[in-house]
């Protein structure tokens, strides 16, 4: 099984941004993590980071060819605005799950609101880069992404 972790604009900051509430791990630790994980589960994780929404419209088209079953997306700010992003990923048909670091309810208002929470699988919030592996998990073993 093939899956794809996705992370939206200013990830890659991870480990220097706003620590207190995103966490001291960087998106290297949390990619080597997943990596790691989806070798224990038999999955190959593949991992794509974007600051630009074109870029992750692309790859996620591009995930389709490649046969991937699913999709583990942090889509960053553009959880909050990219209806061009919620149709590609409508667009391939790829079950995908929703993950934020922060407890996205617990901020401000214009973070309550998401353009993938009602066509995701699942989403995780506020469980740090935690929610990434359990969400790998289960992409890696739930009949919903085989
Ligand atoms: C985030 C929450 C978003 O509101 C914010 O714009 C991010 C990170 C999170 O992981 O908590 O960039 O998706």
């Amino acid at each position: 099984r093939r899956v794809l972790l996705i992370n939206g604009p200013n990830l890659n900051l991870l480990g220097t941004r706003e620590p207190s509430i995103y966490g001291a791990e960087t998106l290297g630790d949390v990619v080597k993590t997943a990596k790691l994980n989806g070798e224990k589960l038999g999955v190959t994780v593949e991992d794509y980071q974007s600051n630009h929404e074109g870029g992750i419209i692309d790859r996620i088209h591009q995930a389709k060819k490649d046969g991937v079953k699913g999709i583990v997306i942090n889509p960053g700010a553009y959880t909050h605005t990219s209806v061009a992003i919620r149709d590609a990923l409508l667009g391939v048909e790829i079950p995908f799950i929703e993950v934020h670091i922060s407890n996205v309810h617990a901020r401000e208002p214009f973070r309550h609101h998401s353009y993938f929470s009602d066509k995701a699988v699942a989403t995780i919030v506020g469980l740090g880069v935690k929610g990434y592996e359990y969400a790998l998990d289960f992409v890696a073993t739930s009949p919903k992404f085989a």
